[in-house]
């Protein structure tokens, strides 16, 4: 097999007095989707913010491609420009989408490859004009993100991190702050990506997209990895009374408390 994609090895991150990762191992193979679960501070944002060095571990080596970045050193000039590769080779796509709202969604996505990738302004339109088709926003170009839905919102912020051209797109919850009804159009283009071979890290708590879209489970708790498995095997026998206890959890919220209320104009059935 071909070397890892992403390569984690002993990171650790303090916040303050808090150790919030503890040594964390981790390798994502070029192609494989990973999806991260775990409970609230268990430490999976602060993970994936140092997968691409938006956040510097306090020690531990994180590697993406050809970038290697041995943490902890000093934080001198040649540091920095290996961080900014690194970091480059990444898109990531945040719960709140971070849209600048002073740009339209053509605006958004090119902003990326005219200033960072310095792109001629024709070239960069018709690349922002390809991912906004592909995430099925062709008609949107011109609209500021004000005047989309959450879910084009998000869907915005998928085409700004590909624009990128990453080898890597990383997620963070990419849709909990979406009414449900909106969910299955960003997880859509999550799967066509996943479909496409990109190389994916995902925390959801969604466990039917989990199952569907997953190589790997990786359950965090405490700062550490406790738990990596196939899908079928996480969900059906985990082997951690952590995991097994979070999956409850998260099933049981999961799961429908009442039959849906109808919605303005229409009968209820
Ligand atoms: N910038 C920060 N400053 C101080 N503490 C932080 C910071 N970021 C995170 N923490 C703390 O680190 C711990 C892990 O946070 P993190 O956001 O990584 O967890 P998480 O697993 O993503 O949780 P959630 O599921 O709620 O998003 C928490 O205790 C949190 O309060
Ligand atoms: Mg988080």
């Amino acid at each position: 097999m071909s070397e890892p994609t992403i390569e984690i090895t002993g990171v650790r991150k303090k916040f303050g007095e808090v150790d919030v990762l503890r040594g964390v191992d981790l390798s994502v193979e070029r192609g494989e989707v990973v999806v991260l679960m775990g409970p609230s501070g268990s430490g999976k944002t602060t993970l994936v913010r140092c997968m691409n060095l938006l956040e510097e571990p306090d020690a531990g080596r994180v590697r993406i491609c050809d970038c290697a970045f041995d943490c902890g050193g000093p934080r001198d000039r040649s540091a920095r420009r290996l961080a900014q590769r690194a970091r480059r080779r990444t898109g990531m796509v945040f719960q709140q989408f971070n849209l600048f709202p002073h740009m339209t969604a053509l605006g958004n996505v090119i902003e990326g490859p005219r200033q960072v990738r310095r792109l001629p302004a024709a070239e960069a339109v018709a690349l922002g004009e390809r991912l906004l088709a592909r995430v099925g926003l062709a008609d949107k170009r011109d609209e500021y993100p004000s005047r989309l839905s959450g879910g084009q919102k998000q869907r915005v912020a998928i085409a700004r991190a590909l624009a990128m051209e990453p080898e890597v797109v990383l997620f963070d919850e990419p849709t909990s702050a979406l009414d449900p009804e909106l969910h299955a159009e960003v997880l859509d283009v999550i799967q066509e990506l996943a479909g496409e071979g990109m190389t994916m890290v995902i925390v959801t708590h969604e466990t039917h997209f989990a199952r569907e879209v997953a190589d790997r489970i990786v359950f965090m708790d405490g700062g550490v990895i406790v738990e990596e498995a196939a899908p079928d095997a996480f969900f059906t026998r985990p082997a951690q009374e952590r995991a097994r206890s979070f999956l409850r959890l998260v099933e049981h919220a999961a799961a429908p408390v009442s039959a849906p209320l109808p919605r303005q104009g229409e009968e209820a059935v």
